[in-house]
This record gives structure tokens, sequence and C-alpha cells, in this order.
């Protein structure tokens, strides 16, 4: 198989990483991976018990051990937790060795999926909607840095995964 760069999927909570990383892996035949997953799986404990158990520092070693390893292979299309760019090591080894995609959507359309999601995230557990949008617009400063920045408001996930490939083909 030719050896291709991986694609990393990066944003915030709530942007579709996992999801568009699924759709994206069976399009192009690259293995998906999710690093939550393999966090979780790992640990054989939800990330909001990690944080809540062991602490926040703990998840993000974590982090930062699952993604490097992960990022020595090729052809895998990578979700990154939403935390995991703003980790200079992590994006400095993304941004040698891979294509990085930030899906990018506007604060409210993130606000209103977090808070409707099952997910447990325990970053906004804590957080009135006017954090969270702070939160937002100082971590945007860094998922910026990314390689493409995609804008995803009025686009369905069929359309992005087309528009990331045709990026992708095209490099
Ligand atoms: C986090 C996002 C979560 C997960 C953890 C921390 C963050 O991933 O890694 O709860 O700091 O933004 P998702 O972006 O998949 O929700």
């Amino acid at each position: 198989m030719k050896i291709n760069k991986n694609l990393v999927l990066v944003g915030m909570m709530g942007a579709g990483k996992s999801v568009i990383g699924q759709l994206l892996a069976r399009k192009l035949k690259f293995e998906h991976l999710d690093i939550d997953k393999i966090v979780e799986n790992k640990t054989r404990m939800k990330i909001s018990e990690i944080f809540k158990e062991k602490g926040e520092n703990y998840f993000r070693n974590l982090e930062e051990k699952n993604t490097l390893k992960i990022l020595k292979k090729n052809n895998c299309v990578i979700s990154l937790g939403g935390g995991g760019f703003l980790n200079e090591i992590i994006r400095k080894e993304i941004q040698k060795s891979s294509i990085s995609i930030w899906l990018n959507w506007d604060h409210k359309t993130l606000i209103n999926r977090i808070r409707k999601s099952k997910k447990k995230r325990p970053i906004v557990l804590n957080l009135n909607d006017n954090k969270l949008k702070n939160l937002m617009v100082n971590r945007s400063k860094t998922y910026a840095k990314a390689d493409y920045n995609i804008k995803c408001e009025n686009t369905d996930k069929k359309e992005l995964v087309k528009k990331i490939i045709k990026i992708y083909e095209n490099l």
C-alpha cells in the first residue's frame, strides 16, 4: 500500500471530529483512530472518570503519550480530543508528519451541541455559556495553526467529507 500522510482532525468539543473521522477513513480506506477512545480502552475508564478520579494532568499525559505513538503510523485518520492540538509537543509532531484539518463551527452551534450531547465533558461542567465562548475564542487561535481551516456551518456531513477528501487528494 502506498504510504500516505495521516489526516488529523482538530477542533472544539462537538465539532464532529469522531463522526467525520470515521466517514473519512471509510472513504479513504484508512484506519480510523480516535484518541479519546484509545485512552478510554487503555484505562478501562471513561474520560469523565479519569478527570474525576485521577485529575486532568493524568489525562493530558495519557493523551500525549498515546497521540505521539499513533502519529508514528501512516495511512490513518486521527480524531484528536478537543485539547490535543493545544499541547505544543503534539501539535509540533502533527505539523511535521501529518495533514491537519480544523473543523471550524460558529460558537453558538458548538455550545448548543455540547449542551445537548450525552457525552460527558468534564471541561465544560463548570462553565456557563459566556465562559465556554471565551474558551472557544482562545482555543481558536491555536486551532487556526492547522494546515486547513474548514468552515463547517451550513454544510452537511457528506459535503464536509467530500471537501476534506478533495483537499487531501489534491495535495
Ligand atoms: C477535551 C475534549 C474531549 C476530551 C476531554 C477534553 C477538551 O474530547 O478529550 O474531555 O479539552 O476539549 P472531544 O473534543 O472529542 O469532546
